[in-house]
């Protein structure tokens, strides 16, 4: 099977103990870390802003994998640039027309981010499809966006499928990435699948043995 790569999100981290908490998951080899952006309005819950992202922007080496569950994520957008966001996906539900996503997705490619589009699980792929050539990632949502710690929502598998087959027909080049309650086992089906890159929140960040138990997202 492909080898995937693992985004750890920071939201179930300690934040108490920030540095040693990203530290933890840099030993471990990951390449990318997830922000989860919640600003209580677009999900109902409320998590961090910029100040958290510059923060350990500048304390880690990891490529920054923004995610906005925000109401207008072009106003906010060069603010997450300017505190180190590499990736910025932001949700196709926010937007209230097809025209708005693709201005979004043009502006954040103005700021010279890559630009990522991401779907709750009611979403189809179907409805994104007039903006796959254009994103660099897509962010299937495995969970209601809002909270970690959720149960995985098995209609993903047929939308990483659906989003594997089109990029291969049409010779696209997005990642796949998947977010909410991957763990061993969903890891492995979402790999099977054709996914790319999986957000690992609670699985990680509340494990007993973070090393062996990231060693088994791979299996
Ligand atoms: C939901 C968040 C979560 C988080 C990871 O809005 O996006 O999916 O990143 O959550 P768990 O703890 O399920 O890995
Ligand atoms: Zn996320």
């Amino acid at each position: 099977m492909k080898r995937i790569e693992i985004a750890p999100s920071i939201l179930n981290a300690n934040f108490a103990n920030l540095e040693q908490e990203i530290k933890k998951v840099e030993s471990l080899g990951v390449k990318f870390l997830h922000f989860d952006i919640m600003d209580g309005h677009f999900v109902p819950n409320i998590s961090f802003g910029t100040p958290v992202l510059s923060c350990v922007s500048s304390a880690s080496n990891l490529i920054n994998d923004v995610h906005l569950m925000i109401s207008d994520p072009k106003k906010y957008s060069p603010d997450f640039k300017k505190a180190g966001a590499d990736i910025i996906t932001f949700h196709y539900e926010a937007c209230s027309s097809n025209d708005e996503v693709l201005e979004t997705i043009e502006f954040l490619k103005s700021l010279d981010v890559k630009v990522g589009l991401s779907i709750k699980p009611a979403t189809t792929v179907e409805e994104i499809m007039p903006f796959l050539f254009l994103v660099d990632v897509v962010l299937v949502m495995s969970v209601e966006p809002g909270f970690g710690g959720q149960k995985f929502n098995p209609n993903a598998i047929e939308k990483i499928k659906k989003l594997d087959e089109i990029r291969c027909e049409l010779d696209l080049n997005y990642i796949i990435e998947v977010d909410g309650g991957i763990n061993d086992k969903t890891a492995h089906d979402c790999n099977l699948a054709g996914a790319d890159l999986l957000v690992c929140g609670t699985y990680l960040y509340k494990s007993k043995n973070i090393e062996e138990d990231y060693k088994k997202l791979f299996e």
